[in-house]
């Protein structure tokens, strides 16, 4: 953070470093770290790092200084546990043990660390650099990858040959040394007041603050072939992190591409790159988030994603807005209308996503297949890179992904870009990568998602898919009483959401009988298989129970084997076309002393005849009706979190946005 107008205490700054930190906990990270002056770092929530410098009692807290500059990190652990050691900022010095102030594994230095770097991502040949390293008498003390650049610059500083070396091209030369994904800030006692970032497959972000109306909404870029000469003042918050850490300072942002090395210097922002090459754009535009803070604050509920469960009434419609006329029953996707025509000349349709986003492609699959009449693959964006899946140029390939900054997904879209295929984006995060590399797209609109557990992103990300299945049909007169029934289906559908809300004390309940279990099976089929799966992701994710989504077409191939009387089983049955294949699922089920809950159509008596207990929604058009029959199982996974005493938005080992293979 830096404001080089107004004089602040360290506690401002301090304050300031850590509530960036606590909105980006969600993220789901493992350990904290800050430095400004001082390097602070633990293991655990970023409420153990604020304890701790509570406790520092021997610092003066209402100092202040002229410029402010500090980095924190929240850290989601790849090599090296969490520990405060391998927390980040890591530094290129080691210091002797009567130099560090050892107070409960938190280590506090002040002032003489050389270099100190915060990162996110992977560098793959660490082990080579680190051997180097170590030949040249480096010793080190953590078990990550982080640590190795923060020596590598060290060397490469005590190694420079002039004296004038800049930050900035220090840091370039460096990360030429470096493979793999980073996102990388540096600090340094020999460029005081100045922090320098950088980024490779990974997103970094810069908050642009001023009192002064600025003169220019673009930051030029420096080409160090051609010489610098652009320099814009400003204040900054160099983050890496989506905007919700910025967005209570400023909305005004700048997204870096890869290999840009941003540099702030008593209050100078620079943009540089080596070269200009061919694409390149010579400026990056300051662009303003369409994010409020109270959108990323939790309101009267308990946790972020039961704010998230109970907001998915308005999130559809945010999602829908603009966009679907239910006069006419049309739909306009502003994003893609520039490419429908090609879009509905390809070979196939390949959905690609990880996760949750994987779920919204299995669940429209069926849809997509029979309004655009293409094949549609539905991919594990993992295993389709994994298995060098063929992919040819009149593909159509969707990334399907929340955050927009999932590895993998993005890695696929690398691919699938190499391939000459046309790339589709659906994301929830205006700027990602995904949105940005994609050659076009459809914005789920859903707001922010700050639980772990994705939630409103599904349903969202399930209704972008649905319109524009509807799109690429709009001029077909045989599917035209099909579109007005799905068209007039999401027109209701807000009002269903809520009245399938209002079983939260019946699922509370329900959560109450179960939360000691240590198994649960979900089983369906047709549309309702991405429910089985989904559902069963957000129980082992939040409750740590283990939880299985099962085709019920398969069940006599094996899973039938579970079942007895003990274990508890969930179907989900509707009045669709796979409906008497249910049944006769159910009563599988049922023979083996099975004792089914069963979520149902809210008029199905005989389905309600053969359950030990039943959950009855609204019944809704079929393609549709996934959307419904997901959200008991949202709250059902919430509520059995909420029992056994788990963090529901932050669980364990998982981050929200996984920027790493
Ligand atoms: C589960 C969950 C994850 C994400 C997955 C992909 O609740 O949130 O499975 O869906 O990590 O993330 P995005 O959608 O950001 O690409």
């Amino acid at each position: 953070y830096l404001n080089y107008h107004v004089p602040r205490t360290r506690r401002e700054i301090l304050e300031i470093l850590l509530k960036g930190l606590l909105r980006l906990e969600y993220r789901g990270y493992d350990s904290a770290g800050e430095m400004r002056r001082l390097l602070i770092k633990q293991s655990g929530k970023v409420k153990a790092l604020d304890d701790e410098l509570t406790k520092q009692q021997d610092m003066d807290m209402d100092v202040e200084f002229d410029v402010h500059l500090g980095i924190a990190h929240t850290r989601w652990a790849t090599h090296g546990a969490p520990s405060p050691v391998n927390s980040h900022p890591q530094r290129s010095d080691k210091k002797s043990n009567e130099e560090c102030l050892l107070l409960k594994c938190i280590c506090v230095f002040f002032f003489f660390l050389e270099f100190i770097v915060i990162h996110n991502g992977i560098i793959t040949n660490y082990k080579d650099l680190q051997k180097f390293l170590e030949s040249k008498g480096y010793e080190f003390e953590s078990e990550t990858d982080t640590e190795t650049i923060a020596k590598l610059v060290k060397y490469m500083y005590d190694n420079r040959e002039s004296e004038d070396l800049s930050f900035a091209t220090l840091v370039e030369r460096v990360t030429q040394q470096l493979e793999g994904a980073f996102v990388l800030v540096f600090k340094s006692v020999h460029y005081p007041g100045e922090a320098v970032g950088t980024r490779r497959g990974g997103p970094l972000l810069i908050g642009v603050k001023s009192d002064h109306k600025l003169s220019t909404d673009h930051i030029p870029i420096l080409y160090r072939s051609l010489g610098i000469n652009n320099i814009i003042n400003l204040d900054s918050l160099l983050l890496r992190c989506p905007g919700s850490a910025v967005i209570e300072h400023t909305n005004r942002v700048i997204f870096l591409e890869d290999d840009d090395v941003a540099a702030v210097t008593a209050g100078r922002l620079t943009i540089h790159r080596i070269k200009r090459t061919a694409g390149d754009h010579p400026a990056r535009a300051i662009q303003t988030l369409q994010m409020e803070l109270q959108q990323i604050m939790k309101g009267n509920y308990s946790s972020f994603m039961q704010k998230e469960i109970f907001e998915q009434p308005e999130s559809v419609v945010n999602t829908m807005r603009g966009r679907v006329n239910f006069n006419d029953n049309t739909v306009t996707l502003g994003g893609l209308k520039d490419h429908i025509k090609e879009i509905q000349r390809c070979r196939r349709l390949i959905l690609i996503a990880c996760g949750t986003s994987y779920h919204a492609g299995v669940a429209t699959r069926q849809v997509l297949e029979e309004l655009t009449e293409l094949p549609v693959m539905v991919e594990l964006a993992s295993d389709f890179l994994d298995r060098n899946t063929p992919v040819f140029r009149d593909d159509v390939c969707f990334f399907i992904s929340q955050s927009g900054e999932t590895a993998d997904s993005l890695m696929a879209l690398r691919y699938c870009k190499e391939r000459g295929a046309l790339t589709v984006g659906v994301t929830n995060t205006v700027g990602s990568s995904i949105s940005r590399e994609t050659d076009c797209g459809v914005h789920i609109n859903a707001g922010p998602e700050i639980g772990v557990a994705s939630t409103k992103a599904y349903t969202s990300q399930f209704v972008a898919l649905i319109m524009f299945a509807l799109l690429m049909c709009d001029d077909r007169i045989s599917m035209q009483p099909r579109r007005r029934e799905i068209i007039q289906g999401l027109r209701v559908l807000p009002d269903l959401i809520k009245e399938v809300l209002s079983l939260d004390d019946e699922i509370q309940r329900l959560a109450a009988e179960l939360y000691q279990q240590k198994s649960v099976l979900i089983m369906g089929r047709g549309y309702h298989y991405a429910t089985c799966l989904e559902g069963a992701l957000k129980i082992k994710e939040i409750t740590y129970m283990h939880s299985e989504g099962i085709l019920a077409g398969e069940l006599k191939h094996g899973p039938l084997a579970l079942v007895d009387k003990l274990m508890p089983v969930i179907m989900i049955i509707m009045r669709d076309h796979t409906y008497t294949k249910c049944q006769n699922a159910l009563q599988q089920v049922v023979a083996r002393a099975g004792r089914p809950i069963v979520i149902c159509d809210k008029d199905d008596y005989e389905t309600a005849k053969s359950s030990s207990r039943t959950i009855k929604v609204p019944h809704c058009v079929d393609c549709l009706q996934g959307i419904l029959s997901v959200i008991p199982l949202q709250l059902l996974s919430f509520h059995l979190a909420v029992l056994r005493g788990f963090d529901v938005d932050c669980p364990r080992n998982l981050a929200k946005s996984v920027t790493v293979e």
